[in-house]
């Protein structure tokens, strides 16, 4: 089954050049010459000597609360939910992982998997920051295509985060790190399932934990069991990790990972397949929003089958393959059957 895809509808942006290594921005609908030059000259182009991006052409694509987000052809999916890249960040990902009740102490950890445009991190930095200035925070990034981020700090992309989080964002896009009096972050640029194995032997351990990467059809290698047990070993004790996935194979993935999960609940006014906007994990089960029925009975079926990856180093496609196998396999109760019951159409 498949579920929780970011597509959109809109029609992917063409690529002159596939092998192009400089990130491009172009603004459909901008009339006025000057401002679109400004907009292109404006971006700090800067030649990465870093694995070769998956996208070098990057359209800001406007989303419904006036933020942008852009769409990756190598993944078929855009970035973020289509009503409202910025309200996502805070909805999903910083109001779930309690960070404005953590704010208050002297000292936070982040760790946000699948950095992309740095939306998750600028709205976890304007929520502490806006409750204690100086809170320290040390925050680590995992993103493979250094244009993303890049791309991501022309304006008017940018112009969403107040001037402070912008010159993070900046600092992070063209050095990868940033370090000032209340921060130190560092976006490692290249495989995530690669660099969470130097995070976890260096013991660091996180208060909140963004896991935002592409659908689990799309970019299957960063939902494994394997991947996420790595990801759970760079949790505090007390700690949380937020995903939008409410899929039920991420779902026993994390739950094979040691964690708990609770839903993040849909608004209030949705339809029957709207049954959750994501998932958040803990160690402690008391600190979570419980699952509904419905959604307890989603992890007794077959979409529960977890991807598996067990060198950390197969392609999408392999895993892909062995996970359908093994829900071909699998006796547990057919996907089908369970939204017949709960009349999801
Ligand atoms: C859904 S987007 C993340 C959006 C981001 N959190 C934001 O707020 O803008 C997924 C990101 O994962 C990155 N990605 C894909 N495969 C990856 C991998 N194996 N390791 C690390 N990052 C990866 C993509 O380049 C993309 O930037």
């Amino acid at each position: 089954m498949f579920e929780c895809d970011r597509s959109l509808t809109f029609t992917a942006p063409h690529r002159d050049d596939p092998s192009h290594c400089i990130p491009f921005v172009t603004y459909p609908g901008l009339d006025d010459p000057s401002i679109a030059n400004s907009v292109v000259i404006g971006l700090p182009i800067v030649i990465d000597h870093s694995p070769l991006p998956t996208d070098a052409v990057w359209t800001p694509q406007p989303t419904d609360d006036g933020s942008f987000t852009f769409f990756s052809e190598a993944f078929s999916e855009s970035f973020h939910s289509r009503q409202g890249a910025r309200a996502e960040a805070f909805l999903k990902f910083v109001q779930t992982t309690d960070l404005s009740q953590k704010a208050h102490r002297d000292r936070l950890r982040l760790l946000d998997v699948c950095y992309g445009l740095g939306y998750n991190t600028a709205a976890a930095l304007e929520t502490i920051w806006a409750i204690n200035p100086q809170c320290q925070v040390e925050l680590y990034g995992l993103e493979l295509d250094a244009t993303v981020p890049q791309a991501a700090i022309a304006p008017p992309l940018i112009c969403v985060w107040d001037q402070r989080i912008q010159a993070v964002l900046q600092a992070m896009a063209l050095t990868h790190q940033c370090t000032t009096p209340p921060l130190s972050a560092t976006l490692c640029i290249g495989d995530a399932r690669q660099h969470i194995q130097s995070l976890v032997q260096s013991g660091f351990q996180a208060d909140a934990i963004f896991f935002d990467p592409f659908s689990p059809r799309r970019c299957p290698q960063l939902w494994t069991v394997e991947f996420l047990t790595l990801v759970v070993r760079c949790l505090a004790p007390d700690g949380k990790l937020a995903t939008y996935s409410r899929a039920a194979s991420v779902r026993s993935a994390m739950q094979l990972a040691g964690l708990s999960i609770g839903t993040i609940p849909p608004l209030t006014d949705h339809l029957s397949h709207e049954w959750a906007q994501g998932t958040v994990g803990a160690f402690d089960a008391r600190s979570l929003l419980p699952l509904s029925p419905m959604e307890q009975e989603h992890l007794q079926t077959r979409a529960a089958v977890p991807y598996r990856d067990p060198t950390l180093g197969d392609s999408a496609a392999t895993i892909l393959e062995r996970h359908q196998q093994e829900q071909a396999g699998s006796t547990l109760e057919s996907t089908s059957s369970w939204r017949r019951r709960w009349n999801i159409h």
